[in-house]
């Protein structure tokens, strides 16, 4: 044993304490994506689960560690050692029955607040406060729609989301909007392959399953019964509605930032998606743009602008609608991306394209354009479409833009069935039309 030079546990030493910081220089408690930040109940309900497992297994940890540790110290082998060899037992059933009794013990500890926990986040509450009716200042609803909370689709597609509002009529991709303080209900389904939700700080994980619907719940911070709870105060009054109003706009009306968390082909890890959640009354304001859609680049009416695209396209001029052409034709992305109020932009295969200008990110939260202060970073919202358009391979390798073409959005063929590469000028000019749907 002497043969081991101190060298070598010089060397043991720097390399484990150089291993712990390499380990540990990843954690942020506080970071986009921490669910030690839970922001709404459901993760708050998974921390606590989080954290008693936590204790129940570092109590395992110390218990069994502790007795090891002691039994090494205790009965080692000493210089000139010459005490018996202990009697060899083969086994003590009070230990061995104890010992059983007391994992039974510890897995029901963490085995009843689970089953709980996976209940609690199942089942979609009855809360007055967040029926549709209670809040929702938008147009009219239907009776059922206003007793019922606001109800999301979830679909996944390799490698995006497409978030479907069915009581309100509208459909976003890769970027939802909900109300702060609201319950959510999701449905969550998949048109391809296995992807999972996961929005660290207010919910997850459930996965998107091909064939079959998973539901789940969601509210991003506490309504304002629980809030009122958790505040230790009571009653009701304007002025605690007031410090609940401030509760939501300080601490929970914010950009959330999700992933897919299911292993789903090439693309899994450029699959990102975010979350903004905003006030009631911003998010009236949110459903009548989307439903407003857009319309033509110069201001003209749809029928008049497709006449002229129809007979005289070289009269429609100027960057937009050269790039809104190029959109409806030559590029042929109208073929799988819908854009509200263009009535031949009605693609489904695609993100729907809607207000795709005022995103924080496109191609799924891989291409960000949101500055540190919250801002849109107007130049690399421009890049971030020139790139998306001119490389989707490389941005994410795979994906169907790519392969819709026999080869890539590079291979498009001309009227002489020649491959023709969209040319950089093109490119800017759908980059720069994209860029003006907002
Ligand atoms: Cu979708 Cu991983």
């Amino acid at each position: 044993m002497k043969t081991i030079s101190k060298g070598f546990f010089r060397f043991l030493q720097f390399s484990s304490t150089f291993a712990l910081i390499v380990l540990f220089s990843g954690c942020n408690l506080d970071s986009r994506m921490s669910t030690f930040t839970p922001k709404g109940p459901i993760a708050q309900e998974q921390l606590n689960l989080f954290m008693l497992t936590v204790w129940v297994t570092g109590f395992i940890f110390l218990v069994v560690g502790g007795v090891f540790v002691y039994a090494i110290i205790k009965f080692r082998e000493r210089p000139n050692d010459n005490r018996p060899l202990p009697s060899q037992g083969h086994g003590n059933p009070l230990v061995e029955i104890g010992l059983i009794g007391a994992s039974i013990l510890l897995l029901v500890i963490i085995a009843v607040p689970t089953l709980q926990a996976i209940w609690f986040t199942h089942d979609t509450p009855d809360d007055p406060e967040s029926r549709m009716g209670a809040w929702y200042s938008g147009e009219e609803l239907a009776d059922e729609e206003s007793e019922n909370p606001l109800i999301i689709k979830v679909i996944g597609y390799q490698w995006w989301w497409a978030f479907e509002y069915p009581q309100l009529g509208i459909t976003t991709a890769n970027e939802m909007v909900i109300p702060a303080g609201k319950v959510v209900h999701l449905e969550l389904r998949s048109v391809d392959v296995i992807h999972s939700f996961w929005l660290p700080k207010i919910a997850g994980k459930v996965d998107l399953i091909p064939g079959r619907t998973n539901s789940m719940w969601i509210q991003a911070g506490e309504n304002f019964a629980r809030w009122k709870e958790q505040q230790g105060l009571e009653g009701e009054s304007e002025s605690l509605r007031r410090d609940y109003a401030t509760y939501l706009e300080e601490e929970i009306h914010d950009y959330y930032y999700g992933q897919c968390a299911e292993y789903c082909g090439d693309s899994h890890a450029r699959m990102l998606f975010r979350a903004t959640v905003i006030g009631d009354q911003e998010f009236a304001r949110w459903v009548a743009d989307e439903k407003a859609g857009h319309g033509t680049p110069d201001g003209k009416s749809w029928d008049a602008w497709y006449a002229s695209y129809d007979q005289n396209p070289e009269q429609l001029t100027g960057d937009l609608n050269e790039g809104l052409k190029l959109f409806m034709g030559r590029a042929k992305c109208a073929t799988c991306h819908k854009v509200q109020g263009n009535p031949r932009a009605l693609g489904v295969a695609g993100p729907n394209l809607t207000n795709v200008g005022s995103r924080m990110s496109i191609a799924a939260g891989w291409l960000n354009h949101r500055a540190e202060d919250g801002t849109m970073d107007l130049e690399q919202q421009y890049e971030n479409f020139f790139k998306w358009i001119k490389e989707t391979d490389v941005v994410k390798p795979g994906n169907l833009m790519w392969k819709a073409n026999g080869g890539g959005i590079g291979e498009l063929l001309d009227a002489y069935g020649e491959p023709a590469l969209l040319t950089d000028d093109e490119v800017h000019k759908i980059s720069l039309y994209l860029k003006s749907l907002k």
